[in-house]
């Protein structure tokens, strides 16, 4: 059994069942499917790499790990590719007991019946939500002279999402190891790109090289913007041709066995920054190194955010794309026209990862940074290019300068430092492409 799934079944109530469901494959198009990506919660807690199974946990059982999966069947696996089976989930697996998907249905009541709890998340997966609401609908007519049907149901990431939120030091190896690929993508894109190159050949190269070096590809759709395509935070079309004397944004990271990486990267096309595009950087990641300084123990994400908005007004009165006193500024929110997203998000499993935010959601309480824990930093300033009020200068710039960063016990550790971000540097390395 996984470390992972051990730790799980020791927080689940007393008399308590969980049901932890895999994802299902997606129609891209008529009879195609997407890439299939595992569900977190379960990659997390059973490394079952396939669609359509299900988990159910029941601590203090003799089968207290017991999965539901495809079965074997010779002509499906000549279509569409090998099964486990039920043999390989309890082989493989180490489910004490497995059965086909298509029993969990009649099963239900086997593993609810006379449990006080159950862990459910509802609405997450519509087609088992029915089958769970049939089985409590079976039940309430039976009354309780017979039926015993869980009476509380509680949501299972409360416990996965504070679990994924302190990465173990198994997670972080993994979590580097997707970061230095990321990382070398991003400096590989510095090396080769050239004005008249599109977006999507930058994306090409990228992305086959994080699968060359073992990632399963990229964590999110690769953003590859140049000019005031930077501008769109979620630019993923990637298919116009670069301009000399444009900047491209580049926010692209890997996924290695589950894990993500999400690094922004902003350079000249042409290899110099032009003087305008070079102020706007240089505010940018002045922000970034102080908003890495504060991501250690103690800080909250609400003071981080706070004080990228206070450092980032700042920058934008001393650049005159805003004007008036800093704290009038805050306070209207004059920022959200240049700033409008957040200084970063957990990261793990997945791109934006689970875990809670707030310690008091209503009082707006924010989480103290622990050790374990991996956040991006990723300040940016995106000037609308047809913005009159800004300097002419400065329109259709759009800067967002991104890494990961680890809490430690003594400060932080910049996963993806590898990858360089000081303008004078990014011009040394791209003066030397051939
Ligand atoms: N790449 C998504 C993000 O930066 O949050
Ligand atoms: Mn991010
Ligand atoms: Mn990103």
């Amino acid at each position: 059994m996984r470390k992972q799934l051990k730790r799980f079944i020791d927080q689940l109530d007393e008399n308590s069942v969980a049901i932890i469901p895999a994802a299902h494959e997606k129609t891209r198009s008529y009879d195609s499917e997407y890439k299939f990506r595992q569900d977190s919660d379960f990659w997390y807690l059973t490394g079952f790499p396939e669609p359509d199974a299900i988990a159910v946990i029941t601590p203090g059982a003799k089968d207290d790990y017991v999965l539901y999966v495809r079965p074997r069947d010779p002509l499906m696996e000549t279509w569409y590719g090998r099964r486990q089976g039920t043999e390989g989930a309890v082989k493989n697996y180490g489910a004490k007991k497995a059965f086909s998907i298509e029993k969990f249905a009649d099963n239900i009541g086997r593993h609810l019946d006379g449990k006080d709890v159950l862990y459910y998340r509802f609405s997450s997966d519509n087609e088992l939500d029915a089958k769970m609401l049939d089985y409590f609908s079976e039940q309430r007519v039976r009354r309780l002279k017979t039926a015993y049907p869980p009476h509380t149901i509680k949501d299972p990431t409360l416990i996965t999402g504070e679990m994924r939120l302190h990465k173990t030091a198994e997670e972080v190896e993994l979590m580097q190891i997707s970061a230095n690929i990321a990382a070398e993508a991003h400096i590989l894109a510095m090396k080769k790109v050239k004005p008249g190159m599109t977006e999507g050949q930058v994306e090409a190269l990228m992305e086959a090289y994080m699968k060359d070096k073992g990632a399963s590809g990229v964590a999110y759709n690769s953003i590859v913007g140049g000019g005031a395509n930077a501008t769109i935070l979620h630019y993923v079309e990637n298919n116009m041709p670069l301009k000399d004397g444009d900047l491209l944004l580049i926010d692209a990271g890997a996924e290695f066995q589950g894990y993500a990486s999400d690094i922004t990267r902003t350079f000249p096309v042409n290899g110099k920054f032009t003087p305008a595009q070079r102020e706007v950087y240089d505010v940018v990641l002045d922000v970034q190194k102080k908003c890495i300084d504060l991501t250690v123990v103690g800080n909250t994400h609400m003071k981080r955010q706070e004080y990228s908005i206070e450092l980032l007004t700042e920058g934008m009165v001393k650049l005159g794309l805003l004007k008036g006193r800093t704290s009038d500024l805050i306070k209207k929110k004059a920022y959200l026209k240049y700033y409008m997203h957040g200084v970063g998000h957990w990261l793990g499993l997945d791109v934006h990862d689970a875990g809670r935010y707030y310690v008091d959601q209503q009082a707006k309480q924010s989480k103290p940074y622990a050790p374990g824990m991996v956040l991006t930093v990723e300040p940016g300033i995106y000037v609308p290019p047809d913005d009159k009020s800004a300097p002419a200068k400065y329109r259709g710039i759009g800067i967002r300068i991104e890494d990961d960063v680890l809490v430690t016990e003594s400060g932080n550790i910049n996963l993806t430092s590898k990858v360089t971000k000081e303008a004078d540097e990014i011009e040394a390395l791209m003066a030397k492409r051939k």
